[in-house]
């Protein structure tokens, strides 16, 4: 990462519409064997281009969990192949899937995972850190400050996670998400601990950062959200269903 790009608030170079930041092919995981086998996605297919918000719709159990953490590398796939961002990320071992994912995936969780005894702006820095990029001290917290000002918590920085509102909490998580200008965002239900005007407000940012070039790909059970995205990935029992493209956001 040019940690100079830290400081903008925006992708340093758009990317070029319609060109594929997500590639799988056959992607399967399956957990134990046999008759004990769990399949949380089997034999998936899917693209996703660059800037696009993506809404990844199902029923409970269906597997939507399973591949946004295949695609944010979180989980290793047992088989099948997945390129996100260039790079063959299926055959990565573990360590070097974690190095390559603070580089290029912002994680938003449905229920935060701020880090409690920190403030808003060190559980943001916090992020640049792990991240790997060797941003100093200064850069990290003019990067935090800028993450903050673009969810509307300019004013936020000192607040501990426990002294904000859920809604706040959840900007934070994206702010701590964006502030690496990770290629990619991905967001596990991340209105679904929140009431219907704070979930609007999260999803107006999610919208924000794929309106600036970044890919957005967010869980929800919400098809209103849905229904906004670019693209919209329907799953049932371990594979999609149905993909609906929107042009014209
Ligand atoms: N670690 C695991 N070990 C075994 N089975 C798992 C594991 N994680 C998920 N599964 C199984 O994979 C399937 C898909 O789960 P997943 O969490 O992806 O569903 P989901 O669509 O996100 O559901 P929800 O809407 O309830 O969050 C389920 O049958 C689940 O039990
Ligand atoms: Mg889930």
């Amino acid at each position: 990462m040019d940690t100079t790009a830290l400081l903008s608030t925006a992708p340093t170079a758009p990317p070029a519409a319609g060109t594929a930041l997500i590639e799988a092919h056959d992607l399967t995981r399956i957990w134990g064997k046999g008759d004990a086998a769990q399949i949380g996605v089997s034999g998936v297919d899917l693209r996703i281009d660059r800037g696009e918000l993506v809404a990844v719709i199902g029923p409970s159990g269906s597997g939507k969990s399973t591949l946004g953490a295949l695609i944010a590398g979180i989980d290793r796939p047992t088989s099948g192949s997945l390129v996100v961002d260039g790079t063959r990320i299926d055959r990565m071992k573990v360590d070097q899937l974690a190095g390559w994912r603070g580089q290029h995936v912002g994680i938003v969780f449905q229920d935060f995972h701020l880090l409690p005894t920190l403030t808003a702006a060190e559980n943001v820095e916090l992020a640049i850190e792990l991240s790997g990029s060797g941003a100093g001290r200064r850069l990290r917290r003019s990067a935090a400050r800028a993450a903050l000002d673009r969810v509307g918590l300019g004013g936020y920085a000192r607040k501990l996670p426990a002294q904000m509102s859920g809604g706040e909490q959840q900007r934070v998580g994206i702010a701590r998400a964006m502030v690496t200008q990770p290629s990619l965002v991905v967001a596990d239900e991340p209105t679904g601990a929140l009431d219907q005007a704070n979930g609007h407000a999260v999803f107006e940012i999610l919208t924000g950062l794929a309106q600036t070039g970044s890919t957005v790909v967010f869980i929800t059970h919400d098809l209103a959200l849905a229904d906004a995205a670019d693209r919209t990935v329907s799953m049932i029992d371990g594979g999609v269903a149905s993909v609906t493209v929107r042009g014209g956001r």
